[in-house]
């Protein structure tokens, strides 16, 4: 056996001369590993978000495959190991309630694990935060590895993207646009390729702050995950890391503020999701950069979104991959002072050099920052008596006429409230209301459910209205749009202002002077707040016990109290 580099964790299990290195390689051996594998190499873990469950990771046994070819190339060892996946459509009642369940479980199993660095595979929306926050507290040299999105849907000669037209169309079924019929031809149209929702919904954005952040390669947030080049990328990565290990460039020193401010800009510039907000924040805090809900606002005033794509625009993500993807704007950014390019990148560049010569091929999809898609999109965060934590507003996804509006509060107190009297045509409601939704948020739902773009009642939807303001704890799916107020801190089972609210209240918004305020005296406020009854978590044991006991409010990403920072990769002691 060649001398063995001292650094490399792997070599406490593998390079071992008694008995547990007898115990540490002969299982491993069980499936045709030479001895010459354990020669000190890296070992690379491959974090795999496979699973029938989640629709949008199903062709990741095929990527890992690539990333292990890549590996092998590079003189490392793979490894590939399964972890909690997390899938929007399917898990009840909400994915993000698991994902900080499934970012102890990435986090354990790389930790426990004689890994050198790890390659995480992420897809559906929940993943990919799951895994950086879960690799961060270890805190290896690490990539990303996205699935990539969906070919385009195509239905009767129209492009139709993932949710945002689910949205669109299941409004035109309750207004009677549409048959049941034609709603069900839809389904097939949409999700015809493997791949996440090829809108610039939660998936695409996390899949671009992913490249953005530097922890992914160049092309990581656009290549449909049916094109070649994803796999390509896939293998690119799996050479890479290994070389991140010799290197020794753990995640902390790609993901620096300077990475996450890079990051708040290029959602601001692509019009992401909102829900990159509070990801972000969480990644953040598991690597000890102190990045906060301001730090949003102030940074993405005066960015505009150059991507036109669904929700705040018409087209989907294989056309943003054609157009030149996000290297294109990022070009952009950093020709206007809007990127830090000095960042690092997984592949050894600096985001500056991976960008600066991206070409566009298509400016109706990708605009330039001289003549944007939409000005000033960066996300806004409110302030006011009904959200003295902070709310967030995505100004590009809402009705410009309605970023300033006075109304009256019509209330729902749980989502079933909502369910039960939305479609009612006696209930006293114009387009002029404040929609009001409570007990959605972490603790309220549990798990701070994507509701907050409530549907609009029929009647209203028939007199030909399309948007309302709309203020809730919730979040918002990112293929959804509309004048939605979200996170509101502190959410209404937390005791915020939110619970009090009571129909008929008028409510203020004002985006330009980023306020949110309830018109109620304080006075009133306390007198209605000796009445508030705290809620009990909905299950006494397990996990959702742990979560209603833990989970932090949106301002601080909704990760457990417990799990912020990071504990490093040591391991003290042997299994047996
Ligand atoms: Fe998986 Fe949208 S449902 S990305």
């Amino acid at each position: 056996m060649k001398k063995k580099p001292p650094s490399l964790r792997s070599v406490q299990w593998f390079g071992r001369e008694d008995i547990y290195g007898f115990i540490y390689r002969s299982w491993v051996k069980n499936r045709g590993v030479p001895q010459d594998q354990f020669d000190g190499r890296p070992v690379i873990g491959i974090c795999n978000t496979y699973s029938e469950l989640v629709p949008c990771n199903s062709h990741f046994r095929t990527i890992a495959e690539h990333v292990k070819a890549g590996v092998l190339e590079a003189g490392g060892f793979p490894l590939e190991f399964p972890v909690m996946s997390l899938g929007e459509t399917l898990l009840r009642p909400t994915a993000m309630l698991y994902r900080n369940l499934a970012s102890m479980d990435v986090e354990e199993s790389i930790r426990a694990n004689p890994l050198d660095g790890v390659v995480l595979l992420v897809g559906c929306d929940k993943t990919t935060p799951a895994l950086l926050m879960g690799a961060a507290s270890v805190d290896l040299p690490a990539i990303a590895v996205s699935g990539g999105p969906m070919l385009s849907g195509k239905y009767r000669g129209t492009d139709i993207g993932s949710g945002t037209n689910v949205w669109s169309m299941s409004e035109d079924l309750r207004a009677g646009r549409i048959t049941m019929d034609e709603f069900h031809e839809a389904e097939s149209c949409m999700h015809r390729s493997h791949g996440h929702c090829m809108t610039m919904g939660t998936a695409s954005t996390m899949a671009s702050m992913v490249e953005a952040l530097g922890v992914g390669m160049p092309g990581n947030a656009a290549i449909p995950a049916v094109d070649a080049r994803r796999n390509v990328l896939a293998r690119l990565a799996g050479r890479r890391v290994v070389e991140l290990v010799r290197e020794k460039i753990p995640l902390s020193t790609i993901l620096t503020k300077k990475a996450f401010e890079n990051a708040i800009r290029a959602n601001a510039a692509i019009g992401g999701s909102t829900n990159a907000v509070i990801h972000l924040l969480a990644i953040a805090r598991r690597v000890g950069v102190d990045l906060t809900l301001e730090d949003w606002d102030r940074l993405g005033r005066g960015v505009h979104c150059l991507a036109n794509l669904m929700p705040s625009g018409k087209y989907l993500m294989e056309d943003f991959y054609y157009a030149g993807g996000l290297p294109a704007v990022l070009k952009e950014l950093g020709s206007s002072g809007l990127l830090h390019r000095e960042a690092l990148t997984v592949n050894g560049r600096t985001i500056w050099e991976n960008s600066k010569d991206a070409p566009c091929h298509n400016r109706a999809v990708i605009h330039s920052i001289k003549r944007p898609f939409k000005k000033n999109t960066g996300i806004a965060v409110l302030k006011g008596n009904l959200c003295p934590g902070g709310a967030i507003i995505k100004p590009s996804a809402a009705t410009p006429k309605l970023m300033k509006h006075r109304g009256r509060a019509v209330v729902f107190e749980s989502i079933e409230d909502l369910h039960r009297r939305i479609d009612d045509p006696g209930l006293d409601i114009d387009e002029n209301c404040v929609m009001v939704l409570k007990n959605c948020g972490p603790k309220g739902y549990p798990g701070m459910a994507e509701v907050g773009n409530m549907p609009l009642p029929p009647k209203l939807l028939k007199k030909g209205v399309t948007d309302m303001v709309r203020i809730s704890d919730a979040r918002m799916s990112g293929t959804a749009y509309g004048t939605v107020v979200l996170h509101v801190v502190p959410e209404a089972a937390a005791g915020g202002a939110l619970a009090l609210v009571q129909n008929g209240d008028l409510i203020e918004l004002d985006v330009a002077k980023r306020k949110l305020q309830l018109l109620v005296s304080s006075k009133e406020l306390s007198r209605r707040k000796k009445s508030w009854l705290k809620p009990e978590s909905p299950l006494s044991r397990g996990y959702w016990k742990l979560y209603f006991d833990h989970v932090l409010q949106a301002d601080q990403g909704a990760d457990l109290d417990f799990l912020a920072g990071r504990s490093g990769a040591f391991v003290p002691r042997d299994n047996h």
